[in-house]
């Protein structure tokens, strides 16, 4: 019998990572697109597109971001096809050749805590026939068993369409453990979008312009330096001030997350509480913007006091984390996939 090949796959609404057990660790853009017409297929030379190739060649796809909000959009089959095709990159990505070597692959899938409820079958849907045993866990438990932060600590996981809350008590999370709020980074570059629109009328903005200019200079609480930034005003090349826009905008997800941050630490045991409150750990890209850890201790004190940290490699805790999980998982935790 061929060797038992564990993957863990961070399935999120902007990137989707892959770890596994040979080795391989990759991360792509969570973007699948399929020519819209002959020209396109003919420019192409291709059936699907993934990735920041499928973003790059927009113009000429019907392009997907299947997990756009933290969700598998329900009913549309063209994005369970574009899971599937993702996991399928990802997958052959470290080396897995189609459905011959499914039977050897076991893989633990990281969601957004919500979609644990709603889009289950939605996932298992698409694994069949790529995967033999599949587990589904939710993200921020990912990366706490990724970090071995398995006991009396939170994760908020900030990502692109969704904010994931995780409370670990030693054991599986359950639902009562875990919340989900879907104000996340693409809420703040809606936000900043409508802002930027509102003051500058004559500018030329996109949401991609505004989600890079974020990346650069997102930060909560007082600005460390202005904000400037160029953009084509009735097609010219123009410096424009967002320093407010921006200040205002990533703003947008502190009461939320503050809120819940807060609710989640009240319904843990009087004891561990403050274990817990100090030991708060942010992951997700959303986690970077610059103050945040500043702002949640500050929220905090009216509480008794925490300390919040940033983790360091955020791109790959989570795929890392369901990596470890598999090897880990015993026999009866996995579902069957193939017959
Ligand atoms: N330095 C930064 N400051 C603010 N936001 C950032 C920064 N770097 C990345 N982001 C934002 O983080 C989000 C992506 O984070 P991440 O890769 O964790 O999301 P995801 O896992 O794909 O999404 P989800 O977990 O919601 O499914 C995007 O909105 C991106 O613009
Ligand atoms: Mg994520």
């Amino acid at each position: 019998m061929a060797d038992i090949l564990h993957v863990g796959i961070d399935l999120g609404t902007s990137r989707s990572a892959i770890s596994a057990s040979n080795g391989e660790r990759f991360v792509v853009d969570s973007f699948v697109g399929w020519p819209l017409d002959m020209v396109a297929r003919k420019v192409l030379k291709r059936d699907v597109l993934i990735g920041h190739e499928a973003v790059a060649n927009r113009t000429m796809l019907d392009l997907h971001r299947p997990l756009e909000r933290g969700l598998l959009k329900e009913g549309s089959d063209k994005d369970v096809e574009a899971v599937r095709e993702l996991l399928l990159h990802l997958l052959r990505l470290v080396g897995v050749n189609g459905q011959n070597d499914a039977a050897n692959v076991r893989a633990v899938v990281g969601v957004p805590a919500a979609s644990l409820r709603t889009n289950k079958q939605y996932l298992r849907n698409s694994m069949k026939g790529i995967v033999d045993s599949l587990l589904i866990v939710s993200e921020p438990f990912a990366v706490a068993y990724g970090l071995d932060a398995l006991l009396h600590t939170m994760i908020i996981d900030i990502g692109a369409g969704t904010t994931d809350f995780c409370v670990m008590k030693g054991r599986y999370p359950t639902e009562e453990d875990q919340r989900t709020l879907t104000i996340a980074g693409d809420s703040i570059d809606t936000q900043l979008l409508k802002l930027i629109e509102e003051r500058y009328p004559q500018a030329n903005v996109t949401v991609f312009m505004v989600r890079d200019w974020k990346e650069k200079h997102s930060f909560v609480g007082e600005p460390q330096s202005q904000v400037v930034v160029t953009a084509p005003v009735k097609g010219v090349p123009t410096e424009i001030d967002i320093t407010n826009e921006m200040h205002a905008a990533c703003e947008t997800i502190l009461p939320p997350v503050i809120e819940t941050m807060i609710d989640l630490l009240a319904r843990v045991e009087p004891e561990f509480q403050e274990r817990v409150r100090t030991n708060i750990i942010l992951s997700g890209g959303g986690g970077l913007i610059r103050g945040l850890p500043e702002a949640l201790e500050g929220a905090l004190k009216g509480v008794g006091g925490g300390k919040v940290r940033y983790m360091e490699d955020p791109v790959f805790v989570g795929s890392d984390g369901g990596l470890a999980l598999a090897i880990d998982a015993p026999e009866g935790d996995w579902e069957k996939l193939t017959a």
